[in-house]
Formats: C-alpha cells, sequence, structure tokens
C-alpha cells in the first residue's frame, strides 16, 4: 500500500482554525473540546502527543484512559497493517481467526472461571449486555448501581450514572436501585475510615430489602470511580457489598472499563485488588487501545442463556479491532505494563502526596497505579469543590505542556490516567508542572 492512494483531503495541512471552522459548520454542538483555545493533534509517541503547530504534550489523560499503550507503537500499528491488508470486517455469522484468539487470550488473562467473552463496540453497550444477561439468568429486574458511577451513555448505562449524566427526566427504565459507594474523602454517613464499620457497603443490604423484592439481578460497580472522580473505597467496602449480594441471589458486575488491562498495577483487574471474585466484568477503552473495541467476560453457566437475539451486534468482534486488541494484550505482557504500572504508579502517587503536603488547593491524591486523582479544594475545612480553579488548571497546565483529566461530581479532580508508556521523567516534569500550577492559583485565592 502506498501513500499516494490515501485521500488527499486527509493528507492536507488543515491549520487549526479551519479544522475548527468545520466543526462548527458540521458537527453536532454537544461534541465539545477542553480549553478555551482547544489543540489539534496531529500525532503521538509513546505518552507524547504533538499539535499542529508542532508543540509536545505529556499525556496523562490517554484520549480518556484509552490508549495503554501509547501513541504509535510499533505493534500496535504492525498488526493494525497487517489485518487492514488482509481482512477488515466480516460479521460474527463467520469465524474467523482475530476473533477466535481474542477471546483465547482473554480467557487467559481474565480470572478463574471467567472463560466466555461476548464482543462489542463500546464501554456501553458491554455494560447493556451484561446487565441484560444477568437479569435473563436470575428472572430478575432490579439492578443497583452506586453513588457517583458512570457506566455509559445508552438509556439503561445512563439511567445508572450518578456521576451528573442522568438527564433525560423523560425515559427512567425500571428497575434501577442506588446504593453508596465508598468514597470516605466525603463520606456519605459524617464517619472516618476505619472507625466506620463500612456503614456505606453495608447499606446495601437496607437498599436491598426496601426497595427490591429481596433479591437482584445484579450489582455493578467501578473497583475505581473514573468519571465520579479516582474515587477508591477501601477493599473492606467490596468484600462486604460482595456478601451481601450473594445473599440476594444477584450477580456482581465489575465494570473494569476504565480500571481493566493492568492499569491498577500488578494485577489485570481491578477488583482483584480486593480478593472479589465478579461474575462478569466489562472492558473497553485500554482493550484496543484506540481502536473500539469493548465486551464482557463470564463463566458459562452465566453465559447460557443468552441467545443470538441478545448477543448480535454488527460490529462484535470484527476482524480489525479483534487483532489490535491481541496486540494490545501482548503489548501489556512483554513490556511488563503490569509491573510498570504499580512501580511507576506509587512513584507518582509518592510525588503528588508531596504536592499535598505543599499546597492547601490540594484536598487529597488517591487512586492505585496509573490510575491517580488529585481533588481540588478551597478550603480546608468545608472542602468546598475548587471547580472554577479546577478549570483554571487545565488551562495553565495545556500551556506548559501538559495534558490532564478532568472528573468528579463537581468537575475538581485531576484525572491522571496515561498511557502505560509513561516514563519516570515524564512522572517528575509532570510534577513540577502541577506544582508550578498549583502556586500561581494558590496565589490568587
Ligand atoms: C466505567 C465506565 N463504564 C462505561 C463507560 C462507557 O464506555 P463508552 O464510552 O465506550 O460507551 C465508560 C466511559 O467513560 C466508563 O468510564
Amino acid at each position: 500500500m502506498t501513500d499516494e492512494l490515501v485521500p488527499e483531503d486527509l493528507k492536507k495541512q488543515y491549520s487549526k482554525e479551519e479544522i475548527l471552522e468545520i466543526e462548527k459548520e458540521h458537527l453536532a454542538p454537544a461534541v465539545a473540546h477542553y480549553y478555551e483555545d482547544p489543540v489539534l493533534f496531529v500525532d503521538g509517541e509513546g505518552a507524547t502527543l504533538k499539535d499542529s503547530s508542532g508543540n509536545h504534550y505529556i499525556d496523562l489523560f490517554a484520549g480518556i484512559c484509552t490508549t495503554i499503550t501509547g501513541y504509535n507503537h510499533p505493534k500496535y500499528v504492525a498488526t493494525i497493517k497487517w489485518q487492514a491488508e488482509r481482512l477488515v470486517y466480516t460479521s460474527s455469522m463467520y469465524a474467523t481467526i482475530p476473533y477466535a484468539v481474542l477471546v483465547k487470550r482473554l480467557a487467559k488473562i481474565a480470572p478463574v472461571g471467567l472463560t466466555q467473552s461476548f464482543i462489542v463496540s463500546s464501554g456501553s453497550e458491554a455494560n447493556e449486555a451484561a446487565l441484560f444477561m444477568a437479569r435473563k439468568y436470575t428472572s430478575n429486574p432490579y439492578i443497583v448501581a452506586c453513588s457517583r458511577a458512570y457506566h455509559g451513555r445508552t438509556t439503561l448505562a445512563r439511567e445508572l450514572s450518578g456521576a451528573g449524566w442522568r438527564t433525560v427526566p423523560e425515559s427512567h427504565p425500571p428497575g434501577v436501585r442506588f446504593t453508596p459507594y465508598g468514597y470516605c474523602f466525603r463520606c456519605h454517613f459524617g464517619k472516618e475510615y476505619p472507625d466506620c464499620d463500612f456503614e456505606c457497603a453495608r447499606y446495601l443490604r437496607e437498599v436491598i430489602r426496601t426497595q427490591t423484592n429481596n433479591a437482584i439481578a445484579a450489582f455493578i460497580s467501578e473497583p475505581i470511580q473514573g468519571v465520579g472522580g479516582i474515587i477508591q473505597p477501601p477493599s473492606e467496602y467490596f468484600r462486604i457489598v460482595h456478601e451481601i449480594v450473594k445473599e440476594y441471589g444477584g450477580l456482581y458486575i465489575s465494570d473494569e472499563v476504565q480500571t481493566g488491562f493492568g492499569r491498577t498495577g500488578e494485577k489485570w483487574w481491578g477488583i482483584q485488588h480486593a480478593g472479589v471474585d465478579p461474575d462478569i466484568i466489562t472492558l473497553a477503552k485500554g482493550f484496543g487501545s484506540g481502536i473500539p473495541i469493548a465486551g464482557f467476560i463470564t463463566s458459562p453457566e452465566i453465559a447460557r442463556d443468552f441467545t443470538i437475539t441478545d448477543a448480535f451486534a454488527t460490529f462484535g468482534g470484527n476482524p480489525l479491532s479483534s487483532a489490535a486488541a491481541v496486540a494490545v494484550i501482548e503489548i501489556i505482557e512483554e513490556s511488563n505494563y503490569l509491573e510498570k504500572a504499580a512501580k511507576l504508579g506509587n512513584e507518582f502517587k509518592k510525588k503528588l502526596k508531596t504536592l499535598e503536603e505543599d499546597h492547601k488547593l490540594v484536598g487529597e491524591v488517591r487512586g492505585q497505579g496509573m490510575m491517580l486523582g488529585v481533588e481540588l479544594i478551597r478550603d480546608e475545612v468545608t472542602k468546598d469543590p475548587a471547580s472554577e480553579e479546577m478549570v483554571q488548571v487545565m488551562e495553565l497546565t495545556k500551556k506548559r505542556g501538559l495534558l490532564v483529566g478532568k472528573g468528579g461530581l463537581d468537575g475538581n479532580v485531576i484525572r491522571i490516567q496515561p498511557p502505560l508508556e509513561l516514563t519516570s521523567e515524564q512522572i517528575d516534569k509532570s510534577c513540577t508542572i502541577l506544582d508550578e500550577v498549583f502556586s500561581e492559583i494558590e496565589k490568587k485565592m
């Protein structure tokens, strides 16, 4: 294949202004970019992105916690090219090698017993499918989700998303119930860890007993909430909740769309740190490291009643996405990302903790591995969310060549979820920039 065959319009060196103009005219206005003066990225390498003016940025957000293998990873690019030259698409009505190889690899890295996968294209779709399957398996309509969660943008997934996304009053799917998440920095019950007796976790029993038919289809939760603001409950939270879910006949769904594929360090899946065995794991984002692919993994027993009319998805398991995902799994293994995320994550967190000591703007640093959060507050006593200051952090870090994400119900949490290609030097530089930016903002507070 030669470059001459690529459409000229794609190869044209558009200016940022021209691109923003085209978007203004033809893109739904809902598609909003980060930053007052948005960036036009044209290239990248490792954990670095390059914009149309040739400026380089350390990327601590990986798109949205997605490009786990970084940019232009040679093996990833070679695999996609190789597969594109052979077979980009046929449906799962026909067998293909990449789909079969992928589900075999997934079974190997999944927790014991979860050997059956179903592949789709987005995290929302994966959660919908998993919840549908759980309802069918248990013959029960009730699903319990956690406060401040985000599970996607389809109708049911959105209904489950307490992170400020439940904004369609006219269409509330039935059977959804909520329980508090373990958010120790702002405890739902005004208690303090570890003297709290985990009231947040135990409250699930109250929810089930008073708001369901004394049984549930599923409990769905993220091991660390991403969109919600990198909130990580103590491990006991998950163990207690898991026990209650089992007591009432439900399936435990671990939404690993953000925490999966080694991001939390040492283990493939975030929930494994709590020692809990989920019944279903849902996947997306880092799964394809940028190529759209998502899905779930479960046991043969639970997958049993999931039939073709429940399962068909036009793009699910297509050869190109499947091949890319196989390359991602292999890169994670060959580059020891699991160990690296743990080691560099600890290093990063330690440095951020120093910033927490030095800056009154920083209320709490939390998270694990390469999934870290910095919650910004205006006042140590009231913990008033520093949402305006967070906007300034975004602008000032960008000016200095650093990209961070934003999360939390009040938009006051810095999300650090970089490609796992990030280096120690980039961590040092990022912390220096954050230090400078916090000082600059604090001067005006
Ligand atoms: C935890 C979690 N679940 C599900 C989703 C939905 O994934 P998608 O945007 O691919 O539909 C997201 C997206 O941010 C997510 O963070």
